[in-house]
């Protein structure tokens, strides 16, 4: 796995999102129409009433994660479409457990309990977006991010510790890019390399950046 660097110079030199950033952090991270088409067409497939709600907020955590995972890239001098892509469907399992208990819950409303699908979709969802991800014919890393995105160490894959530092940093959660960056100071990445206080803030900014995107917005509602 290579470092993010801080020099002049590197490929992580002033990287933070300024004003201009803020407006099309979806534009800067997706390459091309492909991406966005994919995360477009994920928050359009899983339709799953009365769970629409889990499924949007699960659609939005994977566009940040895919923007927080193409910057990451973007850093480290690697493919950072590639990134976007592996972050998009780092929780598609989550969506098939959604939709799965949304159907079944016709005969049982008690499976319309959003910690239900919480709690299923803790231990299920790697295989199952590995599963999914497979029948869509996507390639090898993306499936192996979303297998092994919560314990990175159990692939060679690099790229699945850099979603897995995406996904850290956007569940930690926070409604200012402050409280983000606060939040990350004192819970401090278990995966990848340590984040320099520059990077903290870096993450920070990107991730707000993305949840505030108005292309979110359009895609998940
Ligand atoms: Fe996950
Ligand atoms: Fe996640």
């Amino acid at each position: 796995m290579g470092r993010i660097g801080t020099e002049p110079g590197s490929a992580g030199a002033g990287w933070a999102c300024d004003g201009a950033r803020r407006d099309s952090v979806a534009c800067r991270c997706a390459y091309g129409c492909r991406d966005l088409a994919f995360a477009v067409s994920l928050a359009g497939v899983f339709r799953c009433p009365p769970l629409d709600e889990p499924a949007q907020e699960e659609v939005k955590h994977g566009f940040v994660v895919a923007v927080l995972s193409s910057y990451i890239c973007r850093m480290m001098k690697t493919d950072a479409s590639e990134g976007f892509l592996a972050g998009v469907f780092h929780d598609a399992g989550r969506l098939v457990v959604l939709n799965a208990l949304a159907d079944y819950g016709r005969k049982d409303s008690r499976l319309w309990d959003p910690e239900v699908a919480r709690r299923v979709g803790n231990g299920a969802h790697g295989p199952l977006g590995t599963l999914l991800l497979e029948r869509w014919g996507l390639g090898g890393t993306v499936r192996e991010c979303a297998r092994h995105h919560h314990k990175p160490g159990q692939t060679d894959e690099p790229l699945a510790t850099v979603v897995a530092m995406a996904d850290y940093v956007d569940r930690l959660g926070g409604s200012t890019e402050s409280e983000r960056a606060e939040r990350l100071s004192e819970n401090p990445c278990p995966h990848g390399p340590g984040l320099s206080a520059a990077h903290v803030t870096a993450l920070a900014g990107a991730a707000d950046a993305a949840r505030n995107d108005p292309m979110l917005g359009a895609i998940a509602g």
